[in-house]
């Protein structure tokens, strides 16, 4: 069943209910156009600048930290609870080390606002475009969030991304809910 265009805000709640429970996937693309999905479990969505951003995290050692760096924008895609695997692949292997598309089975499904692509079996996708990065302040940082999160160096960068465009399955809620 082909995807609908949605609110943005319509299933942030099931987005929030995959990222702590198992993750989320984030779509970019390294400079070959070959898109790489990494496994989220941070994320927060608002307004920012009168306007729908979705912001992510991402450590520098990450593949997907070249790969936006690279393309300026991203996909974000909320996955069938029963893709547990997926998610659990895509979150442990690297794009530099493989296609974890093909090593996942999953189907590419191309955007219209931004180039980089989503996942046709997952049932939310947000199609977002950078518009600013930061890297945390560790004079700002809370300490205890330097010293449990950044012991040991490998910071994030915080992508926000303008929410271009939101497509879902039409029965997207009830196939989560199973
Ligand atoms: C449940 C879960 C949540 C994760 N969340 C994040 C995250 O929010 N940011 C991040 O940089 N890495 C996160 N990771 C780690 C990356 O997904 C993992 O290092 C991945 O293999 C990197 O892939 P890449 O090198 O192809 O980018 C998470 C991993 C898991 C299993």
């Amino acid at each position: 069943m082909e995807k609908v265009v949605v609110d943005p805000a319509l299933h942030f709640a099931q987005l929030h209910q995959s990222l702590t429970n198992g993750g989320a996937l984030v779509v970019s693309v390294d400079s070959s156009e070959r898109p790489n999905p990494m496994t989220i479990g941070w994320a927060s969505m608002g307004t920012a600048w009168s306007r729908p951003v979705l912001t992510i995290l991402v450590r520098h050692s990450r593949y997907t930290y070249e790969c936006l760096n690279t393309t300026g924008d991203f996909t974000v895609c909320v996955p069938y609870p029963q893709t547990r695997s997926v998610v659990e692949f895509c979150g442990t292997r690297s794009g530099r080390d493989c296609d974890k598309f093909v090593k996942c089975g999953l189907t590419v499904l191309p955007s219209q606002a931004v180039s980089s692509p989503g996942i046709a079996e997952c049932g939310v996708i947000w199609e977002c475009r950078t518009i600013y990065t930061s890297d945390p302040d560790t004079d700002t940082l809370a300490p205890e969030l330097v010293s449990t999160i950044y012991g040991g160096g490998d910071y994030h960068r915080i992508y926000f991304g303008q929410v271009e465009r939101c497509i879902a399955d039409p029965d997207f809620e009830k196939r989560f809910a199973l």
